[in-house]
């Protein structure tokens, strides 16, 4: 047997694992199953806006050669504009790095700023992406918490606690996945301060920030903290439904020039897959200009809005489980009270709610989140389903109480 690099020993997905790879065996066996493990909004009929279509329809040949390293002019222009527009100072075209999802720029980053043994602060719970490039760099993830009873919001004395001199960077994830929060310019202000004064870099994940609900607004950590040494995350996978698409990039703001070697880095790492997908960029100056069809999603009559009103409806009526109601994006973080159900584990429950009920969802564990029996409900199916889908929920909760 060949052995695995040992870089991947901790590496690992449950949105895609093992719980994913028992609901295909089951649908094999022809069993169908109802998977809200991913936040892929095109596979529950989300349909993609007439802005992207007409964009590569109408641009196909433009992408045919390789493009720039760092993504097409036209397409960094319109998102540094997008970013400026969002309060970010001082960043230029040449500041932006398009790549094949915020996965692969953010992995790209990751190898440029991470070296063995450098820390990095990330939220638990987390989405994945980030706690496994950390772990291919042999850097190390410290966990800052964040608490359930305060919105979800960071614990800021935790973050402070978990600074060491090996600290490298934060890293936000606003709006969040898995909690589905927004935080507000206060939490982004405490967190900027920290990164100040004990002089890390920031990284913000922001790739939900069109998707914010109940006419609350996002604010970027870059544009709150204007002298810090910044990257901002964003894609068009979830506001423009091209997850399959493969579009997103980052953006570098950097008032004193204190992440040129990282972006020299970047550059080299970028060189190496000689471009992102071109396509995909073909779409960015037109979906940009759309902000109309992810709004129409995020507001009273729109998918992601009622299917989070028929979720929640649907919990409220159970007794034992307990949420914060999301403010962006389609993910809620539930937790069952664990003395009064007969689970082992967050993975227990979700594997015997996929063999009794038919329905495909990721344990807290997989977001790193060891403290209570959670677990992340995808809310894309339209609301009916999610109804029907939550009283299912209810009904096996019943047969599994102490
Ligand atoms: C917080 C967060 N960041 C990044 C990504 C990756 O997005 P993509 O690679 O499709 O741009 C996701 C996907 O679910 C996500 O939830």
């Amino acid at each position: 047997m060949i052995a695995c690099s040992d870089r991947l020993r901790y590496v690992h997905s449950d949105i895609r694992g093992p719980l994913y790879q028992e609901a295909l065996r089951m649908e094999a066996e022809g069993t169908p199953v109802l998977k809200l493990n991913t936040g892929n909004p095109a596979r529950f009929g989300f349909a993609l806006p007439a802005s992207v279509r007409g964009a590569l329809i109408a641009h196909v040949d433009e992408a045919v050669p390789y493009c720039d390293v760092k993504g097409m002019k036209a397409a960094r222009e319109e998102i540094c504009a997008y970013h400026i527009e969002k309060g970010l100072q001082g960043v230029s075209p040449d500041d932006v790095f398009i790549g094949n999802g915020v996965s692969e720029v953010a992995s790209m980053l990751m190898e440029a700023l991470i070296g063995t043994g450098d820390e990095i602060l990330l939220p638990s719970p987390c989405y994945s992406l980030w706690s496994n490039n950390a772990y291919l760099c042999e850097g190390v993830p410290v966990f800052y918490r964040c608490d359930p009873a305060n919105h979800w919001n960071p614990d800021l004395e935790d973050m402070e606690r978990k600074i060491t001199p090996k600290t490298k960077a934060i890293l936000v994830i606003n709006p969040n996945n898995p909690t589905g929060v927004l935080y507000g310019r206060d939490t982004l202000l405490a967190i900027a301060e920290l990164a100040r004064k004990h002089g890390l870099v920031l990284l913000a994940d922001e790739i939900y920030d069109r998707l914010v609900m109940d006419d609350l607004v996002h604010e970027s950590l870059a544009a709150l903290a204007p002298d810090l040494p910044c990257i901002t995350f964003n894609g068009l996978s979830k506001s423009h439904i091209i997850c399959g698409f493969r579009c997103g990039w980052m953006i570098f703001s950097d008032p004193n020039g204190e992440l040129q070697a990282v972006k020299d880095g970047v550059m080299r790492l970028a060189a190496m897959r000689l471009c992102g997908n071109a396509l995909t960029q073909l779409v960015i100056p037109a979906a940009l200009k759309d902000s109309a069809s992810t709004r129409a999603m995020m507001v009273p009559g729109g998918r992601l809005y009622e299917q989070r009103e028929a979720t929640i409806r649907g919990l409220d009526a159970i007794d034992g489980a307990s949420y914060e109601k999301n403010d962006a994006a389609f993910y809620l973080f539930p937790a069952l009270d664990a003395n009064r159900f007969r689970f082992e584990s967050a993975g227990d429950f979700c594997m015997k709610f996929l063999h009794e009920c038919q329905v495909l969802m990721i344990p807290g564990t997989g977001f790193d989140w060891q403290e209570d029996l959670r677990f992340r409900i995808v809310m894309l199916p339209e609301p009916a389903q999610l109804k029907e889908a939550m009283e299912k929920l209810g009904e096996f909760l019943q047969h599994h109480r102490w």
